[in-house]
């Protein structure tokens, strides 16, 4: 049993700037690991950082610990037009995955925001709530990762064809991210591959989902594309962040070497990113600290 007083003390710590950014993610993954209405109500108080990667990284807990108790603070996050659309799109999606149908009219109404991320989040969001909906009842399949996704992963288990539903910026984002998590499932090169394409597709959100998967997916012969898309200063910088985490999740030394490079980088989100991948890494790779109950979506799945 963790005691008040030892909630306190990482919520203090999570909610403290002079603190090194990689000790308040892992209080973040702590309290978000032990769930119920004080963790919710310390996590909700970051938001009024200056750390957009801490920031979206809240909302992104928020959503996984599925408690219908953060709806309220998700809103207001997503209402918030000076929060960071990274942190926007964050808590829309986090909406998303907790599952609950209240929030869908407020959803349907940020499917057309001005800000382009948001409005595609919003949308994915509303499309999975009414997928819960209509397969209420019905079993669902657990795939090899422990994460809530924005999307089911799709049926079609042949990653020849997924791979072509991936790309095909003709049909609706919904299916696209079913493949995309299909692909994720069905693991291994050629699957690690395919995803990799993605990240020349048009839309940023599709972008930095993809470099969100490959970092569950930990395929080394990603590392060559998501270390490209890190250092292409024209690309979003939500894009750039994923990337940067993924590789710190590959952890093989040419990720070592990419993060490395932007660790300076001008973009302050990125520069971040790197920070925390590079931590990550010497998790991955057998140092001292553990990350408490946090990255699931950063380890390989259980076998
Ligand atoms: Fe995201
Ligand atoms: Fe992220």
């Amino acid at each position: 049993m963790v005691t008040e007083q030892e909630v306190e003390g990482l919520g203090q710590m999570l909610l403290d700037p002079q603190k090194p950014l990689q000790a308040r993610f892992r209080a973040l993954f702590t309290l978000r690991g032990l769930g119920g209405p004080a963790a919710i109500s310390w996590i909700s108080r970051a938001f009024s950082d200056d750390s957009a990667l801490l920031k979206h990284e809240l909302a992104y807990c928020l959503g996984q610990m599925q408690d219908s108790r953060a709806i309220p603070v998700l809103v207001d996050v997503l209402r918030d037009t000076r929060q960071e659309p990274m942190v926007r799109h964050e808590a829309g999606e986090a909406l998303g995955a907790i599952g609950d149908p209240e929030v869908l009219e407020i959803l349907k109404q940020y499917s057309t925001d001005p800000v382009i991320e948001v409005a595609e989040t919003c949308q994915l969001a509303v499309r999975r709530l009414e997928w819960l909906q209509q397969h209420s009842g019905e079993p669902v399949a657990q795939g090899p990762y422990l994460s809530v996704d924005p999307a089911p992963s799709a049926e079609e288990r042949d990653v020849g064809r997924l791979r072509v539903a991936l790309l095909d910026e003709a049909r609706p984002l919904f299916d696209r991210y079913r493949a995309m998590f299909a692909l994720r499932d069905a693991g291994g090169e050629e699957a690690a591959l395919a995803l990799a394409e993605g990240l020349h597709c048009g839309s940023a959100l599709f972008r930095h989902e993809i470099g969100y998967v490959l970092g569950q997916l930990q395929h080394e012969a990603a590392v060559p594309q998501l270390a490209a898309a890190l250092a292409r200063p024209a690309e979003n910088p939500m894009v750039r962040h994923e990337c940067a985490e993924a590789l710190g999740a590959i952890a093989r030394p040419a990720c070592l070497a990419a993060l490395r490079a932007h660790a300076a980088d001008p973009e302050r989100v990125v520069r971040e990113s790197c920070e925390v991948a590079l931590d990550m890494y010497e998790y991955e790779t057998g140092s001292a600290f553990q990350y408490a109950d946090g990255l699931e979506r950063l380890r390989p799945p259980p076998s």
